[in-house]
């Protein structure tokens, strides 16, 4: 059984009954073609899961959408670490911890935390104890974040310690092994049973997907583990791979052995990178490595998920890490699915590109918000037999002839499009498309002229962002005002509506008046003038109620 029963949270339940009954009814049914990932990993009874990093969870869209769309299982990728939980002496922070698990909860995900013990992103205080006072440090650690969700129905299980063996299979000569020996894992596996008698509680780490002296190492220690009674529930493979090395060695019988000792086998990092630039054959190597990894899951029991580390390469460790690799994930850059996505969802049983059902064409083209240099476009929702993943945005210059071409994309029903010129006429068209890649008819043209740049005042737009938001409240910073006409302006005003109930509690350049839900701000008097083209940035602070998710909306500018 991949999930666990024990707690009654409706996250638990609801994916336990899924895992149920898909597995007993469902099975002989095969999911409907296109469905998320999420839907076919259940229907074989089991979890697909991504690392989520908090920024972008908290300030995009489509990144949010895809995550709770495709997932039933997150990992923190950083929230969770020694550093961002506990970066001085007993001085707790769950912000991000509880933004992730948060965001689980709202989409039927469960939650893995990672990790507990670990050399890296530990603060140095951590590292400079004597062995008394480290060994005190980390079971107050793990007592604390463990038992900070231990009530939690979606966090069901951890990495309590990480990366603890070198390539050879020996310890690695961390600052736990080097102050403590290496009890310090017996001890951080009891210590987090005590936290949460429920969770399940793993050993974690790379290189060890196939059978080899680091992997034998882990194996080693979690037999003596589990006879020393020591609680120990799962072994992670990270499985960051690369196509240039190769796929590991016997995988399936690495799976069977831990297995056979008892404990569950996860895929907890998945990632294939590649040396870019990337060829065709190396992206065909790549799409069969996360095939391989699905199937080595799918055929073992003790396997109850994948974890892919991340999902967009916008955000991926690995070019950061890896010099000159990169596209290691299964969405490009512009949040579009690519190869592996469909490897993956195939590994799993569903047909993705044998749906050939175009979704609607969007209706009702309009534009608005028209300036010199640019304008906004808004229209209402295509539908589709599955899902609707995005628009394309045409333009055609003039008011006849030429040729549309594309311009943009979006995930939502409007698009900003800039950098036209003043008295200019220009035609647009939207068009649909859908997960297997189908796109819908055009919409109906719509036909925008922009006014004279020069001359009388400019006009100006307005963007916020979300930097950060917790409970009670967020930041909106920056607020980008610029000045879309070709004249300089002297000052501007921004206006937008606030949500019910909640109440600016501080705000740096700009003068904030509020009237009702409407909020207008004037700028700075040394912020005012701004000449053609250029931007500046106000921003303010929000209190809201706890459990209200809204935001801010419909910012308008005007210039003089
Ligand atoms: C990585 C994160 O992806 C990065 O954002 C961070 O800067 C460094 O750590 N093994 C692990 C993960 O167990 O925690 C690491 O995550 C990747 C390697």
């Amino acid at each position: 059984m991949p999930f666990r029963t024990r707690r009654l949270g409706a996250a638990t339940l609801a994916l336990t009954a899924l895992a149920g009954f898909t597995v007993s009814l469902l099975s002989a049914q095969p999911a409907a073609a296109a469905d998320p990932l999420r839907t076919l990993a259940a229907a074989k009874g089991k979890f697909i899961g991504t690392a989520v990093a908090t920024s972008p969870l908290a300030n995009e869209t489509a990144y949010r959408t895809i995550a709770a769309r495709e997932f039933n299982q997150v990992t923190a990728e950083n929230a969770m670490k020694w550093d961002a939980t506990e970066p001085s002496d007993n001085q707790y922070n769950f912000i991000g911890a509880d933004q992730v698990v948060a965001f689980a909860q709202a989409n039927n995900q469960i939650v893995h935390g990672h990790t507990l013990v670990w050399h890296s992103q530990t603060p140095s205080w951590v590292q400079s104890l004597s062995a008394t006072a480290m060994k005190a440090a980390m079971l107050d650690h793990i007592a604390t974040v463990v038992g900070h969700f231990a009530n939690n129905s979606a966090v069901q299980s951890w990495d309590v310690v990480n990366e603890v063996f070198d390539e050879s299979g020996g310890y690695r000569t961390s600052f736990w092994y080097n102050t403590l020996g290496s009890s310090f894992i017996a001890d951080a596996f009891r210590a987090a049973r005590a936290a949460d008698p429920d969770a399940k509680l793993c050993i974690n780490d790379y290189n060890v997907e196939g059978i080899n002296a680091k992997s034998t190492a882990m194996y080693n220690l979690v037999s003596t583990l589990k006879s020393q009674g020591v609680p120990i529930d799962c072994v992670g493979f990270q499985s960051h791979l690369a196509t240039q090395y190769g796929f590991p060695g016997q995988v399936t019988e690495n799976v069977a052995r831990f297995a056979a000792l008892g404990v569950q086998v996860r895929f907890t990092e998945l990632d294939v990178r590649i040396v870019l630039p990337a060829d065709a054959t190396e992206i065909t190597t790549q799409n069969q490595y996360y095939t391989n990894i699905i199937n080595a899951c799918l055929a073992s029991t003790a396997c109850p998920g994948v974890t892919i580390w991340g999902f967009t390469d916008k955000y991926s460790w690995v070019p950061d890490t890896f010099p000159s690799e990169g596209q290691a994930l299964i969405y490009d850059a512009s949040y579009n699915a690519k190869a592996d996505y469909t490897a993956i969802a195939t590994a799993l049983g569903g047909t993705p590109s044998g749906d050939t059902t175009a979704p609607s064409a969007p209706t009702n083209l309009t534009a608005s918000g028209t300036t010199s240099s640019g304008t906004t476009l808004s229209w209402t929702a295509s539908t589709d037999n599955t899902a609707v993943t995005g628009y394309d945005i045409l333009r055609a210059p003039g008011a006849s002839g030429g040729t549309f071409a594309v311009v943009g994309s979006s995930t939502s029903t409007s698009y900003a499009d800039s950098g036209l010129s003043a008295s200019s006429t220009y035609r647009y068209q939207v068009r649909a498309k859908d997960a297997a890649g189908n796109l819908s008819a055009v919409s109906a043209t719509v036909s925008v002229t922009t006014p004279a740049g020069g001359g009388g005042p400019g006009g100006c737009s307005a963007v916020g962002t979300t930097q950060t938001q917790w409970q009670g409240g967020y930041v909106i910073q920056p607020v980008t005002v610029t000045n879309t006409g070709s004249g300089q302006i002297t000052s501007w005003t921004v206006t937008f509506t606030l949500p019910a109930g909640h109440t600016i509690t501080g705000s740096w350049n700009a003068v904030l008046t509020v009237s009702g839900q409407t909020v207008t701000a004037k700028n700075a008097n040394y912020n005012g003038t701004l000449g053609a083209g250029a931007s500046t940035s106000f921003g303010f602070q929000v209190a809201r109620p706890t459990s209200n998710t809204a935001l801010p909306s419909g910012y308008a500018c005007a210039a003089s």
